[in-house]
Order: C-alpha cells, then structure tokens, then sequence
C-alpha cells in the first residue's frame, strides 16, 4: 500500500522575515523556528514535510510545476502574492494537489486588500490567524483529506 503523506510547505514573498516584522502581527517568531516548528507538527502526524520559500514570482510558480509525483498535497501561504497573483492560483490549479491556505495572521481582519484571496477557492480549507498553531490544524486537514487517518 502506497503511503500518501509527502507535504510541500511553500512560503511566498516576505515570509523569510517573518522575525522582523511586527510582533503583534507576526508572533516575533523567526523564519528558521517556524519551519522547525511545523516540522515537529510533521513529526508528531507522521508526514514528511519539504519547505521551499522565496521572494520571486515566478521561482514559486515553477516550484509548484515540479511538485507532480513529488508531493502529496501543499501548505501554501503566499502571503501579499495571496491578494493580487493570478499566476500562482493558475500554477496551484495545475499542480492538482490538495493544498491548505494558510495565514498566521487574521487577514479578513486587517486592512481592506488582505480580504481578497485569489487560491482560496483552490484549496480545500484556510486557516487564518493563529499564527504558527495555523500550520498544525493545516498539517492536520491535509492528513485527514489525504486518508492517512488522524
Ligand atoms: C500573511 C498575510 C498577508 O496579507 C501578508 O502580506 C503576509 C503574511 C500572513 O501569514 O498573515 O506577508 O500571508
């Protein structure tokens, strides 16, 4: 029996300064502590978990390219490039994977343009402002959706 648990935990434009931005916003987390963080979360679920980020359009459009037989289903937060890029939406569409949106802040709480999401619709749930807890419910969805039981 073939094991689908291999989860792609893709961060866009900004992310890797999570450290440095508002705290009150953000947790005052460091980038490196939260992807060893979802790592435990990982752990503790059983699935493997490979991370990418960067601040390049289209260096994570083309990684969502390569994630066909790679991974199982995403976690993906974008962050601004959730409000405004098409071309990543069309590139998730492609990749046909189950995927998780996630935010670790409250975006329908903040200002006006954070409202909008254009992968939304895409994926199969969002978790929005729990901040680094929001990465273990995702981690948790995806198990359940791929039928690798809880
Ligand atoms: C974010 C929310 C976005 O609106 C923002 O641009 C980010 C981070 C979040 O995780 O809360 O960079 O995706």
């Amino acid at each position: 029996m073939s094991v689908h648990n291999r989860i792609e935990v893709m961060h866009g434009v900004n992310l890797d300064q999570i450290g440095r931005r508002d705290p009150a916003i953000y947790g005052g987390l460091s980038f490196d502590e939260l992807q060893w963080r979802i790592e435990e979360y990982a752990a503790e679920l059983d699935l493997q978990v490979r991370f990418f980020q960067t601040n390049f359009e289209g260096a994570f459009v083309e990684h969502l390219h390569t994630l066909d037989g790679v991974s199982d289903a995403i976690v993906l937060n974008p962050g601004a490039w959730t409000h405004y890029a098409w071309a990543i939406r069309d590139a998730l569409e492609l990749t046909g994977l189950p995927a998780v949106e996630v935010h670790l802040s409250d975006v329908d709480a903040r200002e006006e343009f954070r409202r909008t999401s254009v992968v939304r619709d895409l994926c199969v749930a969002t978790v929005k402002g729990q901040g680094l807890e929001g990465y273990r419910e995702a981690l948790a969805r995806l198990k359940a959706e791929l039928g690798a039981g809880t």
